[in-house]
């Protein structure tokens, strides 16, 4: 996660959001990283995933907007550094840059993908997945609906690219695109989307009293859950990924 103006509670995220982590594995599979090589895991939350690649015997650093998750990933005896992923700070240092659930929280994303390419070597590569168009679409629907009758508006948040799209930004940063996919994931929460908004609903939300904002997330937590399907008990949130695997040229 990577929205510095955001702010993360690590229990909040652990108990509502764990399942983020869980999904990351294939991407891990795709990352293949080795032990003699230098990873920057973009967006690390709380460093469980930066842990599994640090398992490879890598060297890797975990960056993230959150000051309180990137605590969390030291906890792990992780390296984490907490900054704004629009503005990387490194130059031509990494093998690979790493990125599950986060690129879609940075929605300046020429910054972002220029300061990926900074990052990496030459050769080096990109393996990312994040949320891609169409991600979400009921829940922000619902989101804004609940918004609308208080009257208030949604504050424009996530960056939610086409394939083509973003293989055409990775291509003006000099990034090759050599898979990128996009596709529906349906998951289930196992909060519920009430759970779910506590977790990551804020930066949608307007300033508003709090006992307002308990209302239209309430309010938005029951439009969505009337609408998206169900699975053993559970709503399935309807998640659209963008995976993407580029070389710097
Ligand atoms: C996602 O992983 O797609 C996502 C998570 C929280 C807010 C928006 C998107």
């Amino acid at each position: 996660m990577n929205r510095p103006s955001q702010h993360w509670r690590a229990d909040d995220y652990a108990r509502h959001a764990r399942f983020v982590a869980d999904y990351g594995t294939p991407l891990l599979d795709l990352l293949a990283a080795q032990a003699h090589e230098r990873v920057l895991d973009l967006g690390c939350g709380d460093g469980v995933l930066t842990r599994q690649i640090a398992a490879c015997g890598c060297d890797v650093v975990g960056f993230d907007g959150s000051a309180e998750l990137v605590a969390a990933a030291a906890r792990l005896g992780l390296k984490a550094i907490q900054g704004d992923g629009q503005q990387l700070p490194f130059n031509q240092e990494f093998d690979a840059v790493f990125s599950n659930a986060a690129l879609h929280w940075m929605t300046d994303e020429a910054a972002v993908a220029a300061g990926i390419a900074r990052a990496l070597k030459p050769g080096g590569r990109l393996v990312a997945e994040f949320g891609g168009h169409g991600n979400i679409a009921l829940i922000q629907q619902a989101l804004t609906e609940a918004l609308t009758a208080h009257g208030l508006a949604p504050q424009p948040c996530w960056y939610f690219p086409t394939a083509e799209a973003y293989t055409a930004l990775l291509a003006q940063h000099g990034l090759q695109t050599v898979h990128c996919q996009l596709f529906p994931r349906p998951t289930p929460l196992p909060t519920g989307v009430a759970g779910w908004l506590t977790a990551f609903a804020d930066p949608m939300l307007p300033a508003m009293p709090e006992h307002t904002r308990q209302s239209v997330l309430q309010a938005a937590a029951s439009l969505a859950e009337s609408r998206l399907a169900r699975e053993n008990g559970l709503p399935v949130a309807d998640y659209v990924r963008l995976r993407v695997v580029a070389f710097k040229q």
